[in-house]
């Protein structure tokens, strides 16, 4: 979170970030400041003060928008949330993880910079990881029996999402899933509809900054006991097979069911960066194809 140590460069001196901009060369009175959701704004206006040409004035004046964010991501531990948290740290954005496993056990640098809660969504105190945060990101998903496929999928989200509006979060995010084209009356397992519960959650409660990010099958460097199981090697020549001939099998795509084999993957890596992207752009909102996931990351990545 950007801290008081950071305004003194607004100062006189001509040490000036680049979320600075000039906006008159001259100011009669000092800066104030404001902290409003998690923002500072510092101002400090020519009209307010009444503007003056005088070259001896060594006096500028500054427009302010320090926007710190605090993310909250649930499942930080697991094979996406992982990514999300590293991609995170490495964009100066203050982290918590909360997981049933908490911390993990490999040393990477990353690592000591997210604050690691052990904890079950179902049962957490949200006071220990909600107050003052600026985004909730959800992984929580996976597979199972029906039973448990619905909860964790469906329930968990949906108890998230309500814990995160009550503490007036202004923004959840959501990992979901790509719909494989299958159609609606086969799209019955507890996965799937599961998913689309936590949607419809995301979106009515989050109308306006809700994301949702359907990914298909995500590939990267997954983690399972001390292992690394290099899912890029399926991936990665998948989606560049994918792309290379998107012109010839782009017909087949309205074929029921077809996206099982013609849905492109994407990188463990593109998902966290979409999701650094929502986390930034506060017109980033709704829900968010394959393609559309992999530009959002783009973005960020530029
Ligand atoms: N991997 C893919 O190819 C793919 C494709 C499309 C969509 N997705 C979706 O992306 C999301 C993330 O997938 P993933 O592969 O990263 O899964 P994952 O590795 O299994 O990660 C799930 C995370 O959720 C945590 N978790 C599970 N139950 C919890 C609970 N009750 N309370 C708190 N934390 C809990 C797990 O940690 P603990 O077990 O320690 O609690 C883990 O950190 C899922 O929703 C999945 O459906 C994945």
């Amino acid at each position: 979170m950007a801290s008081f140590l950071t305004l003194p460069a607004i100062s006189t001196r001509p040490i000036i970030p680049s979320a600075f901009y000039l906006k008159r060369p001259i100011f009669q009175s000092p800066p104030t400041l404001h902290f409003k959701q998690n923002r500072f704004f510092v101002s400090s206006s020519s009209a307010e003060t009444g503007y003056r040409e005088d070259s001896r004035s060594n006096t500028i004046d500054v427009v302010a928008d320090i926007k710190s964010e605090r993310i909250v991501v649930l499942g930080g531990s697991g094979f996406v949330g992982s990514a999300i948290c590293k991609a995170a740290v490495s964009k100066g954005i203050e982290v918590t993880s909360l997981s049933r496993s908490g911390r993990p056990t490999y040393p990477d640098a990353w690592v000591d910079q997210v604050t690691w809660v052990a904890g079950d969504v179902f049962y957490v105190n949200w006071d220990e990881v909600l107050v003052g945060a600026t985004a909730v990101v959800s992984t929580l998903g996976g597979f199972g029996n029906e039973e448990q496929m619905k909860k964790i999928n469906g329930e968990a989200n949906v108890v998230a999402v309500n814990a995160a509006k009550e503490y007036g979060i202004p923004k959840f995010i959501f990992i979901s899933v790509h719909d494989y084209n299958i159609p609606s009356f086969l799209l019955s397992s507890g996965y799937f509809t599961g998913k689309r519960k936590a949607e419809s959650e995301v979106l009515s409660k989050y109308p306006s900054s809700g994301i949702v990010l359907r990914p298909g099958f995500i590939y990267g460097k997954r983690r399972v006991d001390g292992f690394e199981i290099p899912l890029d090697l399926v991936g990665v020549p998948a989606e560049r097979f994918l792309k290379a001939t998107e012109n010839f099998i782009k017909p087949l795509s309205s074929l029921p069911a077809s996206d099982i084999f013609l849905a492109p993957p994407v990188s463990v890596d593109d998902v966290a960066l979409a999701v650094i992207n929502g986390v930034l752009d506060d017109d980033f909102f709704g829900i968010f194809t394959i393609d559309q996931i992999k530009e959002a990351a783009e973005k960020v990545r530029a």
